[in-house]
């Protein structure tokens, strides 16, 4: 691939963006930038109620947070102010916190810098939900997933009773609505597809199949 290829992959929650995007850029060769991990490191790092603190106070707090990207493929290593992103950002509550933060225009305009100085000169595959209509929407190739929310709950439901957690599939499926209206209605970089975005419908499709298209889409650019 040339160098400073950026592939940019969107979509709402529990679609599968971070198991594909991460087996992409294992594919490609490319560092892997996961951006919903940001907005949830963020999250943790301010507490759950900073999304209600007055502007000056949360720009003060995100400019002591710094954001790296290194290695590539599966071991890419998200870090901040030098620490790896752990597993305890990975819960639907952290994700609450984080949608209700990725609401703000000064955390979004935070993360804008963050995430296009990461990608400054950098060949990766960036997954999240502004990644081709803001973050960079000059990338080589972008991809918007979409699965029905019923479905998307499912395959949470499955991905946490494999791990032997307990789980609530009408619940989850609940959560899953609520980040979604919140994600698609925010005034600031709604969830939206690319104009130029490849839209891939997972819901009847399975990893392999989404996998397959988008190798081919990417081949045909
Ligand atoms: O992708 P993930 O589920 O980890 O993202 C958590 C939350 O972070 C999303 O629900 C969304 O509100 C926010 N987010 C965002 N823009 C991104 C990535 C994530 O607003 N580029």
């Amino acid at each position: 691939m040339p160098d400073s290829t950026i592939v940019t992959l969107d979509g709402p929650a529990g679609v599968g963006k971070t198991t594909l995007a991460k087996r992409l850029a294992e594919h490609l060769g490319l560092a892997y930038l996961d951006t919903g991990a940001m907005f949830r490191a963020t999250a943790c790092a301010l507490g759950q109620d900073s999304w209600t603190w007055p502007e000056e106070k949360l720009r003060q707090a995100l400019s002591g947070l710094h954001f790296t990207l290194s290695g590539a493929g599966a071991a890419s290593i998200l870090a901040v102010n030098g620490a790896s992103l752990t597993e305890a950002i990975r819960t639907e509550t952290v994700a609450m916190w984080a949608s209700n933060l990725a609401a703000l225009p000064v955390v979004r305009e935070f993360q804008k810098i963050a995430q296009q100085d990461i990608g400054q000169g950098s060949s990766l595959v960036a997954e999240g939900r502004d990644m081709g209509t803001v973050i960079f929407p000059t990338a080589r190739c972008k991809f918007f997933l979409d699965a029905t929310p019923e479905e998307r709950g499912r395959r949470r439901f499955l991905q946490l009773e494999a791990q032997g957690q307990p789980a609530d599939l009408a619940g989850i499926i609940e959560q899953i609505r609520a980040r979604d209206l919140q994600d698609r209605t925010r005034a600031t970089a709604p969830l939206v597809p690319a104009v130029d975005a490849v839209l891939i419908d997972t819901t009847s499709l399975d990893q392999d199949q989404v996998f397959a298209a988008m190798v081919q889409a990417l081949n045909q650019g």
